[in-house]
């Protein structure tokens, strides 16, 4: 992850919310910040730039959610790539579509479902708002994309924090020796990524661990305790590499 040697590498720009100060309870914030990682990984011939958003939760359409679409829209990107959490109840609904109109639009867009959009009540309607607005959702399958030379796969699975992945299933009919980008929910998928090969896994969910605490840390990962320390940022876990977003929404 060397960011000086920039060529035949993965660039992933992820767009969260966040806070100039780590004081506890102040956390919240309208600011958004990129964080880039670029991923240097076998069978990438030329340079790709995917944004990664996550964990939206929308309950409005305000300041934090248009400075996170010009946010996305002013990066030069091969592709969007949202790892769930859009909505936690059916109002949201309308506020996505607010978002989404605004997202830039020629430009390949994948999803995964998280915990809330299952919780919603709203699945159904927010999946026909997703495939309207021609985001690919991969709930458990994959897809081969090309850009420039390169060919990969762009690998979904459904959430894990409520039993919903399977990752056998989404990897059917990968060409082994084509790097694999996963996209999941939670963290917790990072074992089963690790043994299926995957070179880039993004996920999102743990929102940071929603108030970092100076000394003592992030108080609240919402993720199985062997799990708990994937809390936000970029990991190395044998040869996958893992970027866990702190997402956008709170
Ligand atoms: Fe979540």
């Amino acid at each position: 992850m060397d960011r000086r040697s920039f060529l035949k590498k993965i660039l992933v720009a992820g767009i969260f919310t966040g806070s100039m100060s780590s004081y506890p309870f102040l956390i919240e914030s309208n600011m958004i910040l990129k964080s880039e990682i670029s991923v240097k990984i076998g069978g990438i011939k030329d340079h790709i730039t995917i944004v990664h958003i996550t964990d939206l939760h929308l309950k409005g359409y305000g300041l934090r959610e248009k400075a996170a679409v010009k946010q996305i829209n002013g990066i030069k990107k091969d592709l969007i790539a949202i790892t769930g959490d859009f909505i936690e109840n059916r109002e949201g609904i309308k506020y996505l579509k607010m978002f989404l109109s605004e997202l830039e639009n020629n430009i390949p867009k994948y999803a995964v479902l998280g915990n809330w959009d299952h919780w919603s009540g709203s699945l159904k309607e927010l999946t026909q708002t997703l495939e309207d607005y021609n985001i690919k959702i991969l709930s458990n399958k994959n897809v081969k994309e090309k850009v420039g030379s390169n060919e990969f796969y762009i690998v979904g699975v459904d959430d894990p924090y409520t039993g919903h992945s399977n990752i056998q299933n989404a990897i059917v009919g990968i060409e082994k020796e084509k790097p694999t980008i996963l996209l999941a929910h939670s963290p917790q998928i990072i074992d089963s990524a690790v043994s299926n090969n995957i070179s880039i896994l993004l996920a999102g969910h743990t929102h940071g661990g929603q108030v970092n605490i100076p000394l003592i840390g992030a108080p609240f990962v919402p993720l199985p305790e062997p799990y708990k320390k994937f809390c936000s940022g970029p990991y190395k876990v044998e040869n996958t590499i893992m970027y866990v977003n702190r997402g956008i929404g709170t």
